[in-house]
C-alpha cells in the first residue's frame, strides 16, 4: 500500500504524516510531497520513529515521483485561512494548485483513491473530478472531499455536552464542508436534546473552524485536529482498499445527481473505494429544513468550480 500526501510540509500535512507514519499497516510505502525545500527534510524526520512504514520525501516544481505506484493520495497543498479571510478567498490560488495535481495524478497514478482537504472542499473536489473526466479516468468511487474533521467536532462536542465518552459516538455529517451545508444528522443518536440544544451544537460544529482560526490569532488554522481526522479517513480507506468489512465514514462525494452533485454522505469502502453510498437515514423535520436550504449554496459552490474550468 503507498500512501503519497501533497502538501505535506504544511501544518495538516506534516500532521497527517505522523499518524500515518506511526498508524499505516507494516510494509506500506509512504511518500511526501510538497514545494516547500524542507519536505525531504520531513521524511527524514519521521523516518526515526520505529515504525515497519517506509517513507521518502520529494520538493520542487513536480510531484510525480511521490504519485508513482500510489493506492491513495491525500491532498492539503493550498493555502489555509487567515482571520477575515472567507473561505471565497482562497478560491483561485487552491483551484489552480488542485487543478495541477490532479493533473498529474490522471496521469500518473489514474488508479489512486483520491482525498482532498484543501478548502474550498465543496468546489475542491468537482474541480477534481472535471480534470480526471477530462483525462478519460473519472472513477466516482475513488475521489473523496475530507469531511471528517466535522464528525470529529461532532463527537467532542456532544461529549462535552452530555458528559459521554466521544468516541463511542458515532455521528453522521451529511452536505457539504462550510457554514450551513455542514449538517450532523443530531436526531439519530440516542440520546435526548432539545431543540435549543441540537441548533446551538449545528452552529458550533458549521463555525467550529472559526474558532481555531481566531484563537490560533494569525497563526494558521485547524491544523493539529485536522492533521487527526484527515489521517483517520486515510486509515478507514486503506482499510477499505485491503478488504477489511465493513469500513464506514462519511465524506463529500459524488451523489449520481441525488442531491447538488456531491453531498458528504455515509459510505461503504471496499478494495476499489466506494463499494455502496448508505443511506442517510430518518431526518428530524429541523434536519430536513436544513438539507433542503442547503442544497442552493452546494449547488452554486459546485457550478463555481464549473466556472473556473471552463
Ligand atoms: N477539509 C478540512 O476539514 C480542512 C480543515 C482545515 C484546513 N483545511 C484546508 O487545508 C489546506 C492546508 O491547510 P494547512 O493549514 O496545512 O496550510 P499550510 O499553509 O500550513 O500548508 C499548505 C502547504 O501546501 C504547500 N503547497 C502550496 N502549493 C503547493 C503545490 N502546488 N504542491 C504541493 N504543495 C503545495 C505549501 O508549501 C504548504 O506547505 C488549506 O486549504 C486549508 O483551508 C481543510
Amino acid at each position: 500500500m503507498k500512501v503519497a500526501v501533497i502538501g505535506a510540509a504544511g501544518g495538516i500535512g506534516q500532521a497527517l504524516s505522523l499518524m500515518l507514519k506511526n498508524r499505516l499497516p507494516g510494509h506500506s510505502q509512504l511518500s511526501l510531497y510538497d514545494i516547500a525545500p524542507m519536505t525531504p527534510g520531513v521524511a527524514v524526520d519521521l523516518s526515526h520513529i520505529p515504525t515497519y512504514v517506509d517513507i521518502k520525501g520529494f520538493a520542487g516544481d513536480d510531484p510525480t515521483p511521490a504519485l508513482v505506484d500510489a493506492d491513495v493520495v491525500m491532498i492539503s497543498a493550498g493555502v489555509a485561512r487567515k482571520p477575515g479571510m472567507d473561505r471565497a478567498d482562497l478560491f483561485n490560488i487552491n483551484a489552480n494548485i488542485i487543478r495541477g495535481i490532479t493533473e498529474k495524478i490522471a496521469r500518473i497514478c489514474p488508479d489512486a483513491c483520491i482525498g482532498i482537504i484543501t478548502n474550498p472542499v465543496n468546489s475542491m473536489v468537482p474541480i477534481a473530478k472535471a480534470v480526471l473526466e477530462a483525462n478519460g479516468v473519472y472513477q466516482p468511487s475513488k475521489l473523496f472531499g475530507v469531511t471528517t474533521l466535522d464528525v470529529t467536532r461532532a463527537k467532542t462536542f456532544v461529549g462535552q455536552l452530555k458528559l459521554i465518552d466521544p468516541t463511542a459516538l458515532r455521528i453522521k455529517v451529511i452536505g457539504g464542508h462550510s457554514g450551513v451545508t455542514i449538517l450532523p444528522v443530531l436526531s439519530q443518536l440516542d440520546l435526548d436534546f432539545t431543540q435549543e440544544e441540537i441548533e446551538q451544537l449545528t452552529d458550533r460544529i458549521r463555525h467550529a473552524g472559526t474558532e481555531v482560526v481566531e484563537a490560533k490569532a494569525g497563526g494558521g488554522s485547524a491544523t493539529l485536529s485536522m492533521g487527526q481526522a484527515a489521517g483517520a479517513f486515510c486509515l478507514k480507506l486503506v482499510d477499505g482498499l485491503l478488504g477489511k468489512p465493513d469500513v464506514q465514514l462519511c465524506a463529500y462525494v459524488d451523489d449520481g445527481g441525488q442531491y447538488a452533485g456531491f453531498f458528504a454522505l455515509p459510505v461503504e469502502l471496499g478494495r476499489s473505494g466506494i463499494s455502496k453510498i448508505l443511506p442517510v437515514g430518518e431526518l428530524s423535520e429541523y434536519e430536513q429544513q436544513q438539507k433542503d436550504n442547503m442544497l442552493e449554496i452546494l449547488k452554486k459552490d459546485i457550478a463555481h468550480a464549473r466556472e473556473f474550468m471552463k
